[in-house]
Parts: C-alpha cells; structure tokens; sequence
C-alpha cells in the first residue's frame, strides 16, 4: 500500500486525510493517508525516517513549508519562486518539492466561487510566505491593479518592486503599502496574514471592502476576517476551504496522476462543517 502524509505542528485537525480519503474514493486510487506531527526542532528527522519508510510523498503545512523548500532534492517552478513547498513527491529516492497553493486559491476563486481576476483590482493582505505562494499564480490570471498591504511596510515595498520587474510586460499595477494606508475600492481583497488565525480580522479600514468580495486563505466557518469582512458590509465573505480541496487535487494528481473531481468533495465538506 502506498504511503502519503500530512506532516506539520499542530496538525491533529487538519483536513487533508478525509479529503484525500474521498478523492480516493471517488477515483478508486488505494493508499494510506495520515496525519504526521512533527517536533518544531525536527521536521527534517521525521520526514526523513517517513521516506526511508517507503512513502510515496507528503503535503506539508504550517510551520514546515520553508524548511521543507530547503530539504528536498530538486525543485518545481512554483516552490522555487515562492520559496516554500507544500507537496513532495518521493519517487527513485528522490524528493521533488512542488508547491500547488497558487493553483488552488486560483481554481477556487474561479471555477468554485464563479469569480473573475482577470481586469479586476485586488487587494492583497501580507507579505509573508503564504503570499509569496499564490502571488506568481494571482499575477498570471492579468487582474489590472495588485496592492500589497502589509504591517511591515519595507517587506510590502520590497515584494511590489521585485514582482513589478518580474511581471513588467504584464500591463499590472503592483504597488505595496502599510495597512494602515490601504484607502479606495478593490473587487477582491485576499488575506493572507497569520492574523487571520486569532483577533478581531480589522485588518484594514471597513470602507475599503464595501464593494468587495473578501477571501481569507485560512479555512473555517467563521474565520476572525470572514466575521469582520460580513460585518464591514463585504458583498460577499469566504473563507479558504475550497483553496484547501484545489491544492490537494492538485497534489494528488501530482502523486497519482488522476484528476479528482473537487466538487462533490466539497460539497461534502460544507455539509459536514454544517452539522
Ligand atoms: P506565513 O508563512 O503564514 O505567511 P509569515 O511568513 O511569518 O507566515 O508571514 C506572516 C504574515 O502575517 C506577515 O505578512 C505578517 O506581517 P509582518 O510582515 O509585518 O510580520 C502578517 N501578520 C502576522 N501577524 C499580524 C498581525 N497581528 N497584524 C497584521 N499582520 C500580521
């Protein structure tokens, strides 16, 4: 039986087995699935006596993603930009580390949530790694204008300026501020802070979102940033599972070279969290 895990600290309510176990389902793939905590002083050790083992790859999450780039073998495009992987697959004793965020956050807002990037003003909420793994896969949908916002200027800054040299031919306005300058309208506004995790979701000024739809990357019903975006008169207020169930799709094809269908599962998914 092929052997795959998710392996982070904590990691004991992640959703990556059940959504992994329904994509097997509906494809007829069989392989374990589970769930792996590792010490915060030992990701590498651990993931290391996983692969002698046999498996055939694993998803990583918080706090693991970088130190994960840094352990694999060879890297794909997408992990070498965002400098930080969230799938390996191990194959002839190899380890490639891959990175499928970007691709989930863009097939949820489009083919899930029926929404469009493409000329469309986005507003994005951080700088750190969470962001620096969609941000390539944001600016290739073409939105017409990117802010940055962070609470650290100088990382916004920093990123707007590399991004809009990189993506110069692409006709989009990059441009990084503080969160406490983000004024005008957006279309979308994506938060991809760790703020997201605790606190008030206040991020940013309530008049920005008016005219908004909000997305937080972290999953949960009732995320602090869903609450104060619904609150702050957003049009509309999601969260980030269907971000969760694309870059698992997408891992498994990786892994087992079959599409799932992403959405049974997550309808499933919604009508579980609604129990
Ligand atoms: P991750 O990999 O989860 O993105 P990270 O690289 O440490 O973690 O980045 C965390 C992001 O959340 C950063 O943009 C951080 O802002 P700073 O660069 O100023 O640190 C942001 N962040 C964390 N806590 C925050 C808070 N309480 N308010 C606003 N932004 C916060």
């Amino acid at each position: 039986m092929d052997n795959y895990a998710v392996v982070g600290n904590p990691i004991e309510h992640s959703l990556s087995p059940r959504i992994h176990g329904l994509f097997a389902q509906q494809t007829g793939e069989t392989f374990r699935y589970e769930r792996h905590l590792a010490p915060l002083d030992g990701f590498v050790e651990s993931v290391e006596l996983f692969a002698a083992g046999g498996a055939r790859g694993f998803n990583v999450t918080v706090p693991f993603k970088t130190q994960a780039h840094d352990w694999v073998d060879e890297l794909d495009d997408e992990a070498r930009a965002a400098g930080a992987v969230n799938t390996v697959v191990l194959e002839d004793g190899k380890s490639l580390g891959c990175n499928t965020d970007g691709i989930g956050l863009v097939r949820d807002l489009l083919h899930n949530q029926g929404l469009q990037i493409q000329g469309k003003q986005v507003l994005l909420l951080g700088a750190g790694g969470a962001v620096l793994g969609v941000i390539r896969r944001l600016l290739a949908e073409n939105p017409a204008r990117l802010v940055i916002a962070n609470r650290t200027v100088s990382k916004a800054l920093t990123l707007a300026v590399r991004l809009a040299e990189e993506y110069a031919e692409v006709g989009c306005e990059i441009t990084g501020v503080g969160l406490g300058e983000v004024a005008g309208f957006y279309d979308l506004v994506i938060n991809g802070t760790s703020a997201g995790l605790q606190g008030t979701g206040d991020l940013i000024d309530a008049s920005v979102v008016r005219q908004a739809v909000c997305y937080d990357m972290v999953y949960g019903s009732s995320t602090p940033f869903t609450r104060w975006a619904a609150q702050a008169g957003a049009v509309r207020a999601l969260d980030g599972l269907g971000m969760l169930v694309e870059q698992a799709a997408a891992a498994f094809y990786l892994w087992r070279g079959v599409h799932p269908e992403t959405d049974q599962v997550l309808t499933e998914l919604m009508r579980e969290r609604a129990r």
